[in-house]
């Protein structure tokens, strides 16, 4: 937690309610250990969902379809959102949630099966675009992804992306990082650097929930 606990706690004390639905999948999500967006990013999310109003999202990183189904409880009835997921073991679990009838806006959903950066290339091989990227996947290789969501996103778009300060991790050097866990700080910090500086981004970082990137696409 970047934020101090107790200021943390009572942002989100403040939030309301979401559905009972929601409610209940998140707390098996936290039961069982699934990674999901924390409390003060889906307020950021539902934000954002309200003011910007998309209709085509993407969301690489899908779990077991948390976000995708608070995304979908959250945008407007003729919002589509596709959502992309590599391991089995949660897509078990994304297929059973995206069509469980408690779900009454899951139709808008389109669960992508495989690896997203074969699946990025495909969706720009089509041409596809969308006026909102939410990236929440495998750290080390959102860099990697860069250039692919670039082309997917419209001009006038959002890239919010998760987990970009790694619970403050990312202040410090390579040398008070543990040896595993540096190939991901330096990625990190190479995509960080990447958002904020290039001339179609405009992008500022926040220290929500485990740190999030805001970017809007100039042109
Ligand atoms: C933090 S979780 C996503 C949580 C979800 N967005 C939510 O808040 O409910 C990240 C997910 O991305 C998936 N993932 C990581 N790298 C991926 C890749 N290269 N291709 C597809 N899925 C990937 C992981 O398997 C994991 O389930």
């Amino acid at each position: 937690m970047i934020v101090n606990e107790r200021v943390t706690a009572y942002i989100n004390s403040l939030g309301k309610e979401y559905t009972p639905e929601l409610m209940k999948l998140e707390k098996y999500a936290l039961e069982n250990q699934v990674p999901i967006i924390r409390k003060e990013t889906q307020a950021l999310l539902k934000f954002l969902l309200t003011t910007r109003q998309p209709k085509q999202i993407l969301e690489v990183g899908t779990a077991i379809g948390f976000s995708a189904l608070f995304m979908s409880e959250y945008s407007s009835h003729d919002c589509k959102i596709t959502t992309i997921e590599k391991v089995e073991m949660r897509l078990v679990e994304a297929r059973k949630n995206l069509v469980n009838q408690a779900f009454s806006k899951r139709d808008k959903i389109s669960l992508l099966e495989g690896e997203a950066l074969e699946i990025l290339q495909e969706l720009e091989a089509k041409k596809m675009t969308y006026d909102f990227i939410f990236l929440d996947a495998a750290k080390a290789q959102y860099m990697n992804f860069l250039p692919y969501l670039l082309n997917l996103l419209q001009a006038g778009g959002i890239l919010l992306t998760d987990n970009v300060l790694q619970d403050g991790m990312i202040i410090n050097s390579r040398y008070g990082i543990k040896r595993r866990d540096r190939t991901i700080h330096s990625r990190m910090r190479e995509f960080l650097y990447a958002i904020t500086h290039m001339d179609e981004l405009e992008t500022v970082i926040l220290p929500t929930g485990d740190g999030v990137a805001i970017s809007y696409k100039v042109k």
